[in-house]
């Protein structure tokens, strides 16, 4: 069982195919890109192991030569150094202007050999294979590309689309639970910022969903890429729209900062926390009702995924310090906090009209043990 969605963007259009067994058949997804049957591919130290054989059995079976790297798992790959090491393999490999590249990985190797191909002799095609379901929902689809800089995360990049997404939902069965659910954090994301009937649709089907159901994790997968391809295709590069995306992250990326960026807090765990944190904010302004972000509370409690501050292991700076934090976001415009806030579930817009005073409030609160649910 497989559906698709597909990305209208005029030339740069893309196919996302989404179901099960797609690494064993890729070849023939494959086979209408390449001008000469040889490719490469990209992937990590945790996902090669697992998976890098079945790619490179599909495409010898089909007579498609390919060379591959590994790359370190983590973020820290989404560095100079590794998009260096990786532009430098694809020089050796002799990766041609006609040639297609393959990101088999989540969004750290979604994210780096996209920017890299998009600078490769002026641009180079590349196939998303994402692995996490974080990738399959959000970092494969929409164009984003990059890497880190010192000053902070995504720094530096471009929008260079893929040709083709291939989301196997079979891969997910090999995620650790806790990485599953960091993905999940991004899909309920979706429900909020623009459906309340997928959120509903989540509240019925998240325990089945994260339990196994491939019908259900299909179903999820198809609509959350149906909502960002609707959204890529009214605002590719950001100019408004796109923007409500980012629901949870400018709150996430303080969060993300004061913990190091380490497995303390996983980029989706900070997603769902910020986004209870943004619902949070708009019921304290007056904009929807508390019922909204009980609502979402309680659904990630039932997901088991992390929802307030205090759910995160060790000690975290102060509130003023995480407010801090917010203000070296690149969402930042003209030293205005910019913040996505919420009406009610599945209707969201972006103001930089928020006053500190609440936000440290909402902060705090979410530190504190048994305050806010
Ligand atoms: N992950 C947000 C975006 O693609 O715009």
């Amino acid at each position: 069982m497989s559906v698709v969605v597909h990305v209208p963007l005029g030339d740069r259009s893309y196919d996302i195919h989404i179901g099960q067994g797609l690494l064993k058949k890729s070849s023939q997804y494959l086979l209408p890109f390449l001008a000469r049957p040889k490719i490469v591919i990209v992937t990590d130290s945790n996902v090669g192991p697992l998976h890098l054989t079945t790619l490179t059995g599909a495409l010898s079976e089909a007579g498609i030569e390919y060379a591959s790297l590994t790359l370190p798992a983590g973020e820290g790959t989404k560095s100079w150094k590794f998009l260096s090491e990786t532009i430098d393999f694809f020089l050796d490999e002799k990766v041609e202007r006609s040639d297609v590249v393959i990101a088999l990985g989540g969004g750290v190797i979604g994210d780096l050999v996209g920017f890299a191909t998009a600078i490769l002799r002026r641009g180079v095609d590349f196939v998303q294979i994402p692995t996490s379901l974080l990738a399959q929902v959000d970092s494969s689809v929409g164009g984003k590309t990059g890497i880190n800089a010192s000053q902070g995360k995504n720094l530096i990049g471009a929008f260079h689309q893929p040709k083709l997404v291939l989301a196997d939902i079979d891969i997910l069965e090999t995620l650790k639970p806790r990485d599953f659910l960091a993905g999940y954090g991004e899909v309920v994301k979706y429900g909020l910022l623009g459906s309340e009937r997928f959120f509903a649709w989540l509240e019925k089907n998240g325990p089945s969903l994260a339990q196994g159901n491939i019908a259900a994790r299909i179903e999820a997968v198809r609509i959350s890429c149906q909502m960002k391809a609707d959204i890529v295709e009214r605002d590719e590069t950001e100019q408004g729209e796109r923007a409500l995306l980012n629901l949870g992250h400018t709150f996430c990326h303080a969060l993300e900062a004061a913990t190091g960026y380490s497995d303390r807090l996983l980029h989706g765990e900070g997603v769902a926390i910020g986004c209870a944190l943004a619902f949070e904010t708009s019921a304290r302004l007056g904009l929807c009702a508390q019922e909204a972000p009980s609502r979402l509370r309680e659904h990630l409690r039932t997901m088991k995924i992390k929802t307030d501050i205090r759910d995160i292991e060790g000690d975290m700076p102060n509130a003023a310090k995480i407010l801090s934090l917010m203000g070296q976001d690149k969402k930042v415009v003209g030293k205005q906090l910019n913040f996505i806030l919420a009406r009610s579930i599945g209707e969201s817009f972006m103001t930089s009209d928020v006053s500190n005073k609440v936000i440290m409030a909402v902060i705090e609160d979410s530190m504190k043990s048994g305050a806010g649910s």
